[in-house]
Formats: structure tokens, C-alpha cells, sequence
């Protein structure tokens, strides 16, 4: 029994999900009715993003450097790595629609007759769907990782 080991099992689940969430709440807010206080709140919620995908990284490190297994365990493990990349092309992914979410925020402010363009508006699309599409990656990687397959 390890109570760190917990502790960090636990951090990392409801983070994870709050990043679902996160995700799956923008996904669906872009399909909708783009008002100026939708824009407010996606803006709002991209915030978070930033805020939990930092904690993500700081508590995953720790389980690497705190977990049962040990580091060794992860670091030669190629299905671990793969993990790592899909987390990285997602927040790569993310850049875009977070500058667009804060400009269209900043603009909607500035003037209530504010639209969207179509051309932005469909790349943030893309983008979010791509993420939310190798997100989905990442707990199959971290299944298979967590149970010694990837060496
Ligand atoms: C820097 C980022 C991350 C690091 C360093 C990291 C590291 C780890 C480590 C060390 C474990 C323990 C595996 C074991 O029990 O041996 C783990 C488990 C897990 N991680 Fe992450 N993780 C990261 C990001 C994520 C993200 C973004 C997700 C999103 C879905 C995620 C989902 C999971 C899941 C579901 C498990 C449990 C796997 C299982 O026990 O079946 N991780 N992670």
C-alpha cells in the first residue's frame, strides 16, 4: 500500500476527466449559436484548459517519479512515449482555438454586432475535433502502458 502512489492515481483521474470535460464541452459549444455571451464562456472555459493540462503534467510527472513501478518502468517504454505525443499534438492542437476564442471574446466585447468569421470558425472546428479525436488515445495508450505492454 502507498499512499502517494494513490493520492496521485486519484489527482491524475479527476483531472483527466476535467479535461474530457473540458474538451467535450467545447466541442459543443462551437456547433451552437455564437452569441457574445457563448463566446464569454468558451473563452472562460479555454482558461481552465491551460489551468488543468499544467496539472495533468506536474502530477503524471510525479507518478513517473512517485509511482509504484518506478521511472524506469515508463521511460523504456515505447507505448508510454506514444502516450506523451498524443498529449502533446492535442495541446499543440488546442493553440489555435484558444487565441481564437480569446479574440472573438475580445471582439464580441468591444462590438455587439460581432460574427464569427466562417473561415476561423471552421478551422477551430477542425482543430477541436482533432483533439478531441487523439485525446481519445491517450487512456487507450495509458491502459495498455500501465499493464507492461510497449517494450
Ligand atoms: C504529462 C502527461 C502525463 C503523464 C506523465 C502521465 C503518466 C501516467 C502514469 C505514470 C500512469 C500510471 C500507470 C501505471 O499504473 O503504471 C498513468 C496512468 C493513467 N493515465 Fe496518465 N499521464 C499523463 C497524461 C494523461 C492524460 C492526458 C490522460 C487522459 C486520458 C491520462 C490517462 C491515464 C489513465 C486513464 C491512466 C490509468 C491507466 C490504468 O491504470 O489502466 N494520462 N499516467
Amino acid at each position: 500500500m502507498d499512499t502517494t502512489d494513490l493520492v496521485l492515481a486519484i489527482f491524475h483521474h479527476l483531472l483527466v476527466f476535467s479535461l474530457a470535460g473540458i474538451i467535450g464541452a467545447e466541442f459543443v459549444l462551437i456547433r451552437g449559436d455564437l452569441s457574445a455571451a457563448t463566446l464569454k464562456r468558451l473563452a472562460g472555459i479555454d482558461r481552465h484548459y491551460g489551468i488543468i493540462a499544467t496539472l495533468i503534467i506536474i502530477v503524471g510527472i510525479g507518478r513517473v517519479i512517485y509511482g509504484l513501478k518506478g521511472w524506469e518502468f515508463y521511460i523504456y517504454n515505447w507505448v508510454f512515449w506514444a502516450k506523451m505525443a498524443a498529449f502533446g499534438i492535442v495541446g499543440l492542437l488546442s493553440i489555435v482555438p484558444t487565441i481564437r476564442f480569446i479574440s472573438w471574446n475580445r471582439q464580441a466585447s468591444a462590438g455587439p454586432g460581432f460574427q464569427v468569421p466562417a473561415a476561423e470558425l471552421a478551422s477551430v472546428k477542425t482543430c477541436v475535433r482533432a483533439e478531441a479525436f487523439i485525446f481519445l488515445l491517450i487512456p487507450i495508450f495509458a491502459a495498455a502502458m500501465a499493464r507492461g505492454y510497449g517494450y
